[in-house]
This record gives C-alpha cells, structure tokens and sequence, in this order.
C-alpha cells in the first residue's frame, strides 16, 4: 500500500488531481491517498467552486496561504508544507502543473527525502520571464518521477541531462478530468442564462497573466481587438480577479460594457459552467496553458494570446495558434480560424492518464 500526498494549490490544478485521487480511491488496496490545499487561491469560485464540480473530496489538510508576493507565497507554503511530510512520511507527494505551490512542496520534499512526482513534467514555454517557467524548471530537475503529456516534453528533459528512467509519457491527465465531466457539464443552463441560445455562435475569453494584463498598454490592444470580434459574434470574457482589478484600474470596464451584450464581462465560471460554455464556443482567446489543451481535446478553435506555449503539441496536433497580443492580428486570426477549423488530438489524451500515473508510481523502482 502506497501513501501518496496530492498537492492543489491554484486553479488549475484542481482538475489535474482530481482524477488521480478518484483512481486512488477506486484502487483502495493499492493507495492510501491524502490531499493537501496550500490555499494559494482560496475565493469560492477560484477554489471551492472546483471542489464540488470535481467531486473532489475535501482536503484532508488546508495550508491556508493566500496571496503575497512570489517568495513570500513560495515561503508561506514551504514552511507549513514541511511538517505535514514530516508528520506524514508518504511513499510518495504528486504534485501537479506549475504554479507556486508545485515549485514550493517539490523543494520541501527534495530536501525532506521524500519521493516527489511531477505530473505534466517537461513543458517549456523558453521565456524565463515567465514565473510559471522557473517553477517548471526547478520542480523538474528536483522530481525523482516526471509523468508527461507529450513526447515534446520528454525530449526537453533528456536534453536537459534528466535521466532516461525517471522519465514516463503517461498522457494528459487534465483530459480525464473533461471526459468525466461531460455528461454533467452538459446540465449546467450557463449558456441559457447568457442568452447563448441554441445554435448561437459565440466566442469565449479568459486572460489572466500578468504579462497580458497587468500593464494598460497589452490590455487594451487585446480589449480593441475583442471590441472587433464582438462585431462578428458575442464575445463572452469571465475575468480571473487579477484581470478585473486591472481593468477597473486602468478605466478598461467601461469601454468593454459600452459594448454589452455583445461583449460580456462576467464572473469567473466554476469548472462544470465552463467545461458548458467553451465547449459550444466557435472559437475560445485565452492566454491560459489548460485551456489550450482542453480546447484542443475538443476540437474547438483557440488563439493563445502570447508570443509562446510551452504547449506546442496543441499547435502541431490540435486547434491551437499562437497570436500574440497585437490587436490587429488577432481579429484576423480570429476570423481565419473561424472560416478554417482545424481538427485532431493528441495521443494519449484519452481520458486514461490518471491509472497510468498510478502504475508508473508502482513500477518505479527508481530509488534516490
Ligand atoms: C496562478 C499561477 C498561474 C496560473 C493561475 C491560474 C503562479 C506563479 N501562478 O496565477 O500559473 O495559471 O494561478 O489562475 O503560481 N486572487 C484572488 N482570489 C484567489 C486567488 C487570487 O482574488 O482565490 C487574486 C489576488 O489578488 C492575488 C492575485 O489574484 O494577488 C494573483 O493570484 P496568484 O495566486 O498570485 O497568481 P495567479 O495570477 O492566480
């Protein structure tokens, strides 16, 4: 029997171990599985929403950390992290992505020797001004397993010296998460309450990093440009809590709500109201890395609002293109990729990655 700790902390991890945890419970004999919240989101629909939507138990431990700066984040979780691996001994902490919290318990547990696991392990966007890339990049030089989503991501880690039998390509567990929830997703009413009526094509937008909104200048070219393409169809933006205050600070909210309804400001969606609303989209603007991969995996069209993906495979193998944040490029992407769909998905993006997760941690014989 295997004690596992898994590790949430923001928003996009919630539907990476979600799936992980339900095949732990599912294979009771061979996993004892406990969950740890770091709490670095922690608003109702930035967290709980997700809980519920995953049927994800509660955690069993709540570090409550909250927000701060980068260090003081990654600091806050290192220190309440520490005890719970030292009270806990676990056979093995998963850890998911590449936020804060992945970065913070991969490095605790490094220096705790305890065996750490870095599920979707090897993605590289190359932009080291990305916080998301130095997270990325240290979980994975300290991670004794790397579970990946794409052969691109295995080749990055062997060229960077990781050995070949730490390496697994087990598939994309987020894609487990979407195909369990399909069917219920497909009750939430979110289009009916957007007046998305049925066969209404619609655009949906969602943008969050700090390089895209955190200064007037990116945001308002991206705002122009979604002005433009709300002329075509509804434009439907649930805005993360960054992205709000930015656009409230910088006198942004008004010229987007001058064009309501067409354009749509509205509060971020938990995951089952979103899984429902992109998946009817004729096109989806985001700069989120899951997104891109969940939009491929449904063949919806999708322009990444950024000069780089650590994602490439969703371009090679999916619906994906890279646009940047130039307001005119971006409507003319947005209406070629509306008149030219693109279609196919990735391999192992199957609904199956979290049991191939489990078998790699049983069959590791690997020992630090
Ligand atoms: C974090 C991740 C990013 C991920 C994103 C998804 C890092 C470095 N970044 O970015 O990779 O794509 O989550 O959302 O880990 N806030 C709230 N409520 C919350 C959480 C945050 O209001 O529940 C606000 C706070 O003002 C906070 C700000 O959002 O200061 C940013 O939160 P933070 O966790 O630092 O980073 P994200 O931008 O969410």
């Amino acid at each position: 029997m295997l004690k596992v700790i898994s590790v949430v902390g923001a928003r996009p991890n919630f539907m990476k171990i979600a799936p992980i945890v339900e095949a732990m419970r599912r294979r009771a004999t061979e996993f004892a599985p406990l969950v740890v919240h770091t709490g670095q989101h922690y608003d109702a629909q930035m967290s709980g929403a997700f809980f519920r939507d995953l049927e994800l138990p509660e955690p069993d431990v709540h570090l409550g950390v909250g927000s701060g700066t980068h260090a003081e984040q990654t600091a806050a979780v290192m220190q309440r992290f520490e005890p719970v691996v030292l009270r806990e001994r676990p056979d093995w902490v998963i850890v998911v992505g590449d936020v804060n919290s992945t970065l913070a318990c991969a490095l605790v547990c490094a220096k705790s020797g305890v065996r750490v696991a870095h599920v979707e392990a090897g993605l590289r966007s190359r932009d080291r001004t990305m916080p998301e890339e130095i997270n990325r990049l240290v979980t994975d030089q300290l991670s004794d397993l790397l579970l990946t989503p794409s052969p691109d991501a295995d080749e990055n880690l062997l060229a960077e010296n990781i050995p070949r039998e730490r390496i697994r390509f087990v598939g994309n567990v987020m894609i487990d998460s979407l195909y369990a929830q399909l069917e219920r997703a497909n009750r939430s009413r979110v289009r009916e309450e957007l007046g998305l009526g049925r066969g209404t094509s619609y655009a949906v937008v969602t943008l969050h990093r700090p390089a895209n909104v955190d200064a007037r200048e990116p945001l308002e070219r991206i705002v122009s440009a979604l002005e433009q393409i709300s002329a075509r169809l509804p434009v439907i933006f649930p805005a993360h809590p960054r992205t709000r205050r930015r656009l409230e600070e910088f006198g942004l909210v008004e010229r987007v709500e001058a064009h309501a309804p067409r354009l749509r400001l509205v509060e971020p969606l938990g995951y089952l109201d979103f899984l429902r609303l992109y998946s009817g989209a004729s096109l989806v603007l985001t700069d989120s890395g899951g997104i891109q991969e969940e939009t491929t995996a449904l063949n919806i069209p999708c322009l990444t609002l950024r000069e780089n993906t650590e994602r490439p495979i969703t371009i090679t193998h999916g619906t994906n293109r890279l646009v940047g944040m130039d307001a005119a490029r971006i409507t003319h992407a947005a209406f070629d990729a509306l008149d030219h769909p693109r279609e196919s998905v990735p391999p192992l993006w199957d609904g199956q990655a979290a049991d191939r997760i489990l078998n790699a941690l049983l069959e590791q014989r690997w020992q630090r």
